[in-house]
């Protein structure tokens, strides 16, 4: 996108919104997401546009061309890539935080996993190390930074172009001093830390492999399958979590993952049979619904 100052007539883009809305409801695009672009990209607000009140002004500005917005937005249409890549950007919690091709978008349901770290019977220690495993933009990295004043943080991805997002992000949101990254795969860079790390939290890829082609082309054909794909069964990462995170958890430590609706009698199953593990418990999500497991080492 270009750096810079664009003008476009209101009533041009009043018109413009409504041709691009009628799109957007052919297309089952919820509109409210031409709505979300326009909000990054020109100097309007939500009142505005629900007005329409925009229409009466003589120029808005927009932080790219006119021709280039309507060039996004017809990517939306024809080519399913989610607004946020569009954008550049999502918000995640309070963060407003940078996103690109190469990275997963975070969820909005992800961000419960933060409360439930904090709600976790936290270790009496001295230092306190949490790790995000599979850190994508950073966004579980930077919660736990801003919940926990006092930790260290160390976030390591295997893809190198999400780790370069994650660390923007940290920069953005001021929190880089907090968080040390590492290019590599689940525990392996972070054999310093065997025996002391108070938390682990991750949102591996947990898609059984058969069923990536059933989600919606927005996900499957636009976002990281790195970021998606667990395996047959989905759980091939979260396995190997389970495997090998009790060499390097302190007694108490926390080991909490997300996963995938009905995942979450096998994940228990795995935890048990692993031997090092206590108070294993399911957490529900806001509608419900199985989403995330939490355990402590022995
Ligand atoms: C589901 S995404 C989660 C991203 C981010 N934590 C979030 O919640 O939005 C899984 C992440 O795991 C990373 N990943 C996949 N395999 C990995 C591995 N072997 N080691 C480290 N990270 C890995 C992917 O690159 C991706 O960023």
């Amino acid at each position: 996108m270009s750096q810079g100052f664009f003008y476009v007539s209101g009533e041009e883009l009043l018109l413009w919104r409504r041709e691009s809305s009628a799109q957007a409801i052919t297309a089952k695009i919820a509109t409210q997401e031409l709505d979300w672009l326009l909000q990054e990209i020109a100097d309007l607000d939500a009142l505005s546009l629900r007005l329409e009140s925009f229409g009466e002004r003589e120029k808005i500005s927009l932080t790219c061309s006119f021709p280039e917005l309507k060039s996004l937005w017809k990517r939306r249409i024809q080519e399913r890539v989610p607004v946020q890549y569009l954008a550049g950007m999502t918000t995640w919690r309070n963060f407003k935080l940078k996103v690109a091709p190469g990275v997963l978008i975070p969820r909005p349901e992800t961000e419960l996993i933060i409360e439930i770290a904090q709600q976790a019977t936290i270790p009496k220690s001295l230092d306190y190390h949490w790790v995000d495993l599979g850190t994508g933009t950073g966004a579980i990295a930077l919660g736990l930074a801003a919940s926990f004043p006092s930790a260290t943080i160390h976030a390591v991805d295997s893809s190198a172009t999400a780790l370069a997002i994650a660390k923007k992000n940290a920069q953005l949101t001021k929190l880089q001093e907090r968080i040390t990254f590492y290019h590599g795969s689940w525990w392996q860079p972070l054999s310093h830390l065997a025996g002391q790390v108070t938390g682990m939290v991750s949102n591996p890829p947990y898609i059984p492999t058969q069923e990536l082609a059933t989600l919606q082309p927005e996900v499957w054909q636009h976002e990281p399958h790195l970021a998606l794909e667990g395996g047959n069964d989905g759980l091939d990462a979260i396995r190997h979590l389970i495997e090998t995170a009790p060499q390097y958890l302190v007694t108490g430590g926390i080991w909490l993952i997300e996963m995938m609706v009905g995942q979450g009698e096998n994940v228990v199953s795995l935890l048990s049979e692993q031997g090092n593990y206590r108070d294993i418990q399911i957490i529900r999500d806001l509608s419900q619904r199985e989403r995330f497991v939490l355990a402590y080492r022995t």
